[in-house]
Parts: structure tokens; C-alpha cells; sequence
């Protein structure tokens, strides 16, 4: 027997008890004839006291961080007690030891505040997972995933598996491919997703599926995304929107409940699409505080129910607005009295590359109702006043303007929405709140290739088999997807088509997506047309898909919750590596492995492939 407890587990009413306990050495600390070691465990810290008759036997064989010993004594209570740990009133004195194995000195410390580096864990990471603050991680992970099957369980779902050796499933990467060796120069795709598979069991009937699963995506890695991570994949049948909505916001509220013990008892808020890039310049607001944008310019074809403002900035000669496809402000409490240097901190914020916006404009609301403004020479005070009514400011505010193209200028302003929020304490790790953004359109101008298939063509939002509003599926039979002048793609009719589609957000992060998709045979045909498939393609891609749908499709819908996302968001990280067990790093390496790694020339003779690799490409080409 190794143990009788763990190092997690005594108490000052187990005091007298003979013990064995197995475990790491933490500390080692030697006072004068005595040593005492710290040993822990998945469960704890538990002191042992090494008295004076054991000394000549630790000399022989001295002890060292992360040894593994077996120690048995009696339970004892501690005259110095350390009350921060529930193990703190005991400690035991040990009768008798044994070194089960040694181990070389670590290269971090095990503890919460380690010396170790970023890439040193990672490439040592089986001693990182060891300490306490990833290990809570790794808890949680698993607390949010006991939920998540718990509360499906209940509600009739089933848990069934799909292969990871398919075809290609679109979800706007490119694909990780397989070779085949038994079918020479033909490749697998790892699937980015379950996607066409849960739609096949709803075409079996099995009503109501789910899975734990891993997807691989081969894109651009950033915090919030790993190229191997995992879904709470979902489907129904014989639902609509609602259903849906209903279900999982039920999902995330149980998750809330059992994991953080917060009772989320309000309705999920909604959000259209068009609503929240109007509001917060982004598909994903945090609505943790407010802050939201005024469209003082924007092009009338990007919000077609919107009223302008346009007024209110033009007729001045401020050629910077005037020449301006859009500009947004937003009107940032209580910081009039910002100086010179701290807006011109946040002017040399919006210029950095990543921003790129050529500069900023401010206006001081002071807090007797004058204005100050980086532009006094071209707007008046009552101009100034106009502004800031629009802007929703208040007396002690300052309002920042950004002027630019609208994309970029929309994506700057919701930056630095969010950056402001952050300095001035509004994005609280521990406050919750969720959004539901909708109706987002069902296509979007893949101005870059994103997934291998080419830049300058209209590519799903979602994907190919998230269905258009009932509306909306006529301009997309009756209008070419051509786009004759790709300055203007916003102004094709495709742009305005809107999906049955849904994103659920969680603090200004999208945690899952989904939709009501398609199920009959023609107007998949016609999706994947729009896109840009011929027949043969059609066939060739998605003919199984195709061929499920004649026979009896039912209606159905799904979505799927990032669950690496989902965790590091309740757990308070930004990152999601660190609620992964072995997580790749930002080039997709895993350091540990040193992989991705050459492979033997015996394999590529028996795989029949030849490598011909091309010079890297210079940085910056
Ligand atoms: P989608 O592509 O929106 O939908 O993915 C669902 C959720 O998965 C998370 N996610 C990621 N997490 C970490 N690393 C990544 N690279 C990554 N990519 C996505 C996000 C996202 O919201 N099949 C559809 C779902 C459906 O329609 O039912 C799908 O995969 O949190």
C-alpha cells in the first residue's frame, strides 16, 4: 500500500492516527536536529517532521525538490499552525521513509509564482501542469465539462462520436490534411469541425446529439484560438431559432450555477448583428458597460435604416471628417480632465499599426459646460455642443472621434471602446454577461484568402449550411455572387442577405455559433452555387450531404461552444492555453514534442510522396 491518505486529506481530528503518505517533496527545510518536508499531492500540502533518530538516514539519502516519498508516521498536532491551507494544523512525524524515485533538479519552481518562463514550461510542461495554478485550471475544465453532460444528459441528449479522418468540413480555415498510405496520393482532412456529421444523425433521426470534441483548424493563431481545440457540439431536429436560444442559454446558466455558483437568473439579452456593429463596432460587444459609439458619418448602404448625422460635423471645411467615409466617436465618462499628454497617449494608441488610424480628435466636456476641442478652429462651442449631445456626453466627459474608412475606422473605435473600458476598471473579471448577437449576414467578401479557396469571392459567414432568412432567398437565386468592382463589394445585393444564424457572447468574447440550417436538396444547391460551386464541385465536395437530404431530412439547427473559450473566460484568463492540458504555441508548435518534426524518408517512399519545399518566404513579403 502506497498511502492510506493523501496529502490533501488530514485533519486536527485525525491527530494520533498512523498514516503513510506518498507524494512530491515541495521544501526541504532543516532546523538543527530536525527536518521538515513539505509532500504534495493532486489534493494538497501536508507537513512531515523528520525528528532527530531519522537525520543520519536523510544524510545517507538526502532528499531534493520533487522526490517521490512514501512516509509513514502518526498524526500530530502543529504548534506552529499555518491556518491558509485546510492541512495547516497537523503535521506528521515520521517513523520510517522510503525514496520510491529520485528526481533532477526542475528547472522552475513548482509553485504559483514560478521563475519559469513561457517557453521553459511549456517545453517542460508535465512539471507546469504540477503547479497549483494550472492545476485549477485543468479543475474547472473539467467542472464546465461535468456540467455541460450533465444538463445534456437531462435534456435527452446523445453523446456520439464522429471521425476525425474525413473530408474537408468548411468552417473558414484551411484544413490539417491527412496522407493515406493504403490510397496513394489521396489525402484526409481533419475535420474543423462535426458539422456535416451532426447534420447526418439528424437526417438518421437521432433528435438530439452532442460531443466533447476536438477540431483542428489550420489559421492564424492568436490568444483566444488554438489550431487543435474543442467544442461542445450541438444539434436538434424539429426546432426553430427559439428552441435553440432557449436550450442553451439554459446550458450556459447551469454551467454559471454549478461551476461558479452564480445564479444567472435574467434573460440573455439580444442583439441583431447589424445592431451591435452600429452600437459597439464589433459582432461581439462587452456589455459590461456602455460607452457606445455615435455614428456621426457612414456609408448610407452599410446601415440602410440609419438616420445621418452627417450634418452635424460637415459645412466647416475640417477637410479630415469631410473627406472621411466614416466617423464614430464615443463619449468616455469622466476624463475631461485628461492633459495634453495623457489624449496624446491615446492619440499615439490609435496610430500604432494595429489601430491604424491616422490620428484622433477630442472633445473636453468640462464640468461647467464649456467645451474644449482639438479642433476649436473649425467647430464652435454650439457645434461642439451639438456633437456631444449626439455623443450622449455628459458635463466631465471626454469625447473621442475617429475618421476613416469604415472598416477599419469601425474596428479602431471598438478598440479603443475596449481599451478605455479596461483602463477605467469596466471589464471586471468576476461580473458575467452574456448577449445573444443575431441575424448576421449570411455571406461575407473574402478580400483575403482565409481558407485556401482564393481571395475577391463571397464566402459563408458561418457555413455553407446555415440557411438565409426565408426573406432573403430570393436575392440570392435572382443575383449573380460576381463582384464587378471589388472597392464596392459592400454594395452588392449579397451583402445584405441576413442568416438564420446566432452567436452566443460572453464578456465581449464569442463563446459559440450556430444556426438553422439547411435541409432540402435545392436550396443547398443554391447556397453552395452562390458560393461559387459548379455541379461537379458540389458532387465532388458535399454529394453525400446532397445525397442525405432526399431522403427525408428533418428540419434542424445547432450551434457549438468553444470550450477552451468558455473556460478561460470563467476562469478570469485571457488565454486559453492555459486551460489546456498540452497546448501548441503561437507558431502551432508543440515545444514539448518538438512537433511538428520531419518525418523518415521511409515514410514518405511508402506515403509516395516527395517533398519540394520552397525558399521561406522573407518576413514582411
Ligand atoms: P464556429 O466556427 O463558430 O462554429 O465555432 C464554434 C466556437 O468554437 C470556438 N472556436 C475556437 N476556439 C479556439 N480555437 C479556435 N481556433 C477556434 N475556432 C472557433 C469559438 C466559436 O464560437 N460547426 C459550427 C457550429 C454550428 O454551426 O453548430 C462551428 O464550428 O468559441
Amino acid at each position: 500500500m502506497y498511502r492510506s491518505h493523501t496529502c490533501g486529506e488530514l485533519r486536527i481530528g485525525d491527530v494520533n492516527k498512523e498514516v503513510t503518505l506518498s507524494g512530491w517533496v515541495q521544501t526541504v527545510r532543516k532546523f538543527g536536529a530536525i527536518t521538515f518536508v513539505d509532500l504534495r499531492d493532486r489534493y494538497g500540502i501536508t507537513q512531515l517532521l523528520f525528528g532527530e533518530s531519522l537525520q543520519t538516514e536523510l544524510d545517507t539519502n538526502p532528499l531534493g525538490r520533487e522526490f517521490v516519498l512514501q512516509a509513514k508516521g502518526k498524526v500530530n498536532e502543529r504548534s506552529n499552525k499555518n491556518l491558509n491551507i485546510l492541512t495547516g494544523e497537523i503535521e506528521i512525524v515520521v517513523s520510517e521513509f522510503k525514496i520510491l524515485n529520485k528526481s533532477a533538479v526542475p528547472p522552475f519552481t513548482i509553485q504559483d509564482d514560478t521563475d519559469g518562463g513561457d517557453d521553459l514550461r511549456m517545453k517542460y510542461r508535465y512539471l507546469d501542469l504540477r503547479r497549483n495554478a494550472v492545476k485549477k485550471n485543468l479543475e474547472l475544465r473539467y467542472a464546465v465539462g461535468r456540467s455541460t453532460r450533465n444538463y445534456l444528459h437531462e435534456n435527452n441528449f446523445m453523446d456520439i462520436e464522429t471521425p476525425f479522418l474525413i473530408k474537408s468540413t468548411p468552417e473558414g480555415a484551411r484544413d490539417f490534411v491527412v496522407p493515406s498510405r493504403m490510397n496513394p496520393g489521396q489525402f484526409y482532412a481533419l475535420p474543423q469541425s462535426p458539422q456535416t456529421f451532426k447534420q447526418l444523425l439528424m437526417v438518421s433521426g437521432y433528435d438530439r446529439y452532442y460531443q466533447i470534441v476536438k477540431c483542428f483548424r489550420d489559421e492564424d493563431l492568436r490568444a483566444d484560438r488554438q489550431p487543435e481545440f474543442t467544442q461542445i457540439d450541438c444539434e436538434m431536429s424539429f426546432v426553430e431559432q427559439e428552441d435553440i436560444l432557449n436550450m442553451f442559454e439554459g446550458l450556459v446558466k447551469r454551467i454559471f450555477k454549478d461551476v461558479k455558483n452564480i445564479d444567472y437568473t435574467e434573460k440573455v439579452e439580444r442583439m441583431s448583428w447589424e445592431e451591435a456593429m452600429w452600437q459597439f463596432g464589433n459582432d461581439k460587444p462587452d456589455i459590461r458597460f456602455g460607452m457606445k459609439i455615435c455614428n456621426l458619418k457612414f456609408p448610407a448602404h452599410t446601415f440602410p435604416t440609419k438616420e445621418s448625422l452627417s450634418s452635424l460635423i460637415s459645412g466647416v471645411d475640417f477637410k479630415v471628417f469631410d473627406e472621411a467615409e466614416t466617423v464614430v466617436a464615443i463619449a468616455v465618462p469622466g476624463c475631461s480632465e485628461y492633459t495634453r499628454k495623457q489624449t496624446d497617449e491615446i492619440t499615439e494608441w490609435v496610430k500604432r499599426p494595429q489601430i491604424g488610424m491616422k490620428g484622433l480628435v477630442t472633445i473636453k466636456c468640462n464640468a461647467d459646460g464649456t467645451f474644449k476641442s482639438s479642433v476649436d478652429k473649425f467647430y464652435t462651442e454650439e457645434k461642439l455642443k451639438a456633437i456631444a449631445t449626439a455623443t450622449n456626453a455628459s458635463a466631465g466627459d471626454l469625447i473621442l472621434i475617429l475618421a476613416g474608412a469604415e472598416e477599419r475606422t469601425r474596428k479602431a473605435i471598438s478598440e479603443l471602446r475596449l481599451e478605455m473600458g479596461k483602463r477605467l476598471g469596466f471589464r471586471k473579471d468576476d461580473e458575467f454577461r452574456l448577449l445573444w448577437v443575431m441575424d448576421f449576414p449570411l455571406f461575407e467578401f473574402a478580400l483575403e484568402d482565409q481558407d485556401g479557396g482564393g481571395a475577391g469571392r463571397w464566402v459563408a459567414r458561418h457555413h455553407p449550411f446555415t440557411s438565409p432568412k426565408p426573406d432573403h432567398i430570393n436575392i440570392m437565386i435572382n443575383n449573380s455572387p460576381k463582384v464587378e468592382d471589388l472597392d464596392k463589394y459592400l454594395e452588392h445585393p449579397y451583402a445584405g442577405i441576413k442568416a438564420n444564424a446566432y452567436d452566443m457572447v460572453l464578456n465581449g468574447n464569442e463563446i459559440g455559433g450556430g444556426s438553422i440550417r439547411i435541409f432540402q436538396r435545392e436550396l443547398q444547391e443554391k447556397m453552395f452555387a452562390a458560393l461559387g460551386m459548379d455541379a461537379a464541385e458540389q458532387q465532388h465536395k458535399f454529394g453525400f450531404l446532397l445525397g442525405a437530404f432526399e431522403y427525408g431530412a428533418p428540419p434542424h439547427g445547432g450551434l457549438a461552444f468553444g470550450f477552451d473559450r468558455l473556460c478561460s473566460i470563467l476562469g478570469g484568463s485571457e488565454s486559453i492555453r492555459d486551460f489546456i492540458a498540452f497546448p501548441k504555441n503561437n507558431s502551432g508548435r508543440d515545444v514539448m514534442l518538438d512537433a511538428p518534426s520531419t518525418i523518415d524518408a521511409k515514410q514518405f517512399d511508402e506515403l509516395q510522396i516527395k517533398l519540394d519545399l520552397k525558399p521561406p518566404t522573407p518576413k514582411g513579403e
